[in-house]
């Protein structure tokens, strides 16, 4: 089980270091793949001109665009909300990046109540993502949303 309340703490403290959001995301992207078992790839997508373009991140090389509504990452920014998918193989309009995934978790991140980005998770195990990692990761979320700054 991952200790998220420590997980809160190392993704402030990354970002009392530096709170741009290349450094902040970057060092984040590494520390959850450092500490969430069983991910393939993790990292951020930002909103651009209506567009999701990929940011930092830890994994293979991922699609670049990604536009809103399309995928599981493009829903969560249309709907405004976490998309927890145990297998994204029935998820319709995945996008498949990497082969080895199986399921997805993507949570969006707010500046002004406005999404302005997401936190992209995938696991090559189906059902990876509990309802406690998703709290757990929505209040990893949180702490990002009030302390980066997203303009630099
Ligand atoms: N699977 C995502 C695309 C991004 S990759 O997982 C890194 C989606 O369907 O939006």
């Amino acid at each position: 089980m991952t200790d998220y309340a420590l997980l809160c703490l190392q993704v402030q403290g990354m970002l009392e270091a530096d709170r741009r959001y290349v450094p902040a995301l970057s060092n984040i992207s590494a520390l959850l793949m450092d500490l969430l078992p069983d991910l393939n790839w993790a990292g951020f997508y930002l909103l651009r001109d209506g567009l999701l373009v990929v940011g930092p991140f830890q994994g293979k090389p991922a699609c670049v665009h990604i536009p809103v509504g399309k995928g599981v990452c493009g829903t969560a920014v249309e709907e405004d909300a976490p998309q927890n998918v145990p297998d994204v193989h029935r998820f319709p309009g995945h996008i498949a990046c990497d082969s080895a995934s199986n399921s997805e978790l993507v949570i969006p991140l707010h500046s002004d109540g406005k999404p302005v980005a997401v936190l992209d998770l995938d696991s090559p195990v189906p059902g990876r993502f509990s309802e406690e990692d998703e709290a757990g990761l929505k209040k990893a979320a949180e702490i990002i949303e009030k302390l980066i700054v997203w303009e630099t």
